[in-house]
């Protein structure tokens, strides 16, 4: 029998991609989502990409009732996690509604996984633990703070999960360290597609080269960067959820759990980003600098050869092929999930 897997936020920009991965590895998944930030169409094109009907339950990890029903009519084996609120701007005008999704959530789903004996785990945390980091490419032993109330709420998270751990050593938990992901499956049938304005890079770069927004703003050209942008290391959503795969099998057969960053290593500024895409959509995209973001760090990579060695992880896609991809996913639009 195949090993089946709850994926809460599975219509989430990175759980998608992370459905896909693991049905292609063969294993059964169950979608948990809210689709508080996920399009309502996702499931339909995700069965359209994998041949196979999505198990779908619309539900709020907050809502213990809704995960024993899940964990009472099937047996799971493991449960990833991605289900959580991710603005960094939007956790500043609003702390306590992070603190209540993102810490609350994982802690009503950590204990209906206890009633349940499902001990199998994989966390999305994220680079923003890190901070502003003293020194570069970021290991996993670095010193760990926060800048905002959604890094608070992932620095948390990770120490909850030590002390269960701590306290039950049933738990094996996979930690992973996303840096900054972006692209798109190469169907150009799912992709990151922010309600809003976008705050992040990429996407909203993507929407100045589909005309949609007129010009990037740059934060900040005076780092002790390269060009003086700021500089971070973008992973091909694909390869991130080849990571879950990985930490999954890892968590099955070990046993054990693992905390690893989940980046290529590299690290590209603000206009290297913005050159490429340029070059992937075939004009010179038009930008202004402006002042400095606060909360920004000036460089953030990572070193990834912990999550080489542990779980035999290493990105293999290119910044082209990033770039490529997502304006791949903004052209066919037509056929984007409503
Ligand atoms: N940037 C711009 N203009 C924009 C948006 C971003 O110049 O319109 C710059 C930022 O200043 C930064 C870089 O592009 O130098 C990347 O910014 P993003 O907002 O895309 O990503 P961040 O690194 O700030 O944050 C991301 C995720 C967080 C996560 C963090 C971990 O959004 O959830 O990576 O490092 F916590």
């Amino acid at each position: 029998m195949a090993t089946r897997v709850l994926l809460t936020g599975g219509a989430g920009y990175i759980g998608s991609h992370t459905y896909v991965a693991l049905c292609e590895a063969g294993y059964e998944c169950i979608v948990l989502d809210n689709f508080s930030n996920a399009a309502h169409g996702v499931p339909d094109v995700l069965e359209k990409i994998t041949g196979a009907p999505v198990q779908l339950v619309e539900g709020d990890v907050l809502d213990r009732g809704c995960l024993d029903h899940i964990f009472h009519a099937h047996h799971i084996d493991a449960v990833i996690h991605f289900a959580a609120l991710k603005s960094v701007g939007e956790s500043i005008a609003n702390p306590l509604a992070y603190m209540q999704c993102n810490i609350g959530g994982l802690v009503t789903l950590m204990q209906a996984m206890k009633a349940a004996g499902v001990y199998h785990l994989v966390f999305s945390s994220s680079a923003s633990v890190y901070g502003n980091p003293e020194a570069l490419p970021v290991p996993e032993t670095a010193p760990l703070s926060y800048a905002s109330p959604y890094g608070y709420t992932k620095l948390a998270c990770e120490q909850i999960i030590a002390q269960a751990g701590a306290a039950d050593p049933k738990w094996a938990v996979g930690v992973l360290r996303y840096f900054n992901p972006v692209g798109a499956h190469p169907s150009g049938l799912i992709g990151e597609d922010p309600k809003d304005v976008p705050n992040n890079l990429m996407p909203y770069i993507a929407k100045v080269a589909a005309g949609e927004l007129p010009q990037l703003s740059v934060f900040g050209n005076d780092y002790p960067t390269q060009d003086g942008t700021g500089v971070r290391d973008y992973i091909h959503v694909c390869d991130l959820a080849a990571g879950h795969v990985l930490s999954l099998k890892s968590l099955l057969e070990e046993n054990a759990g693992h905390l690893v960053n989940l980046g290529t290593g590299q690290g590209y500024s603000v206009l290297e980003l913005l050159d490429a895409y340029s070059k992937a959509c075939g004009r010179d995209l038009p930008y202004q600098i402006v002042e400095r973001r606060p909360g920004d760090p000036a460089a953030s990579f990572a070193d990834p050869q912990r999550a080489r060695d542990v779980l035999g992880f290493q990105a293999s896609h290119s910044l082209d092929e990033m770039c490529a991809s997502s304006w791949h996913w903004i052209n066919t639009g037509a056929q984007k999930p409503g």
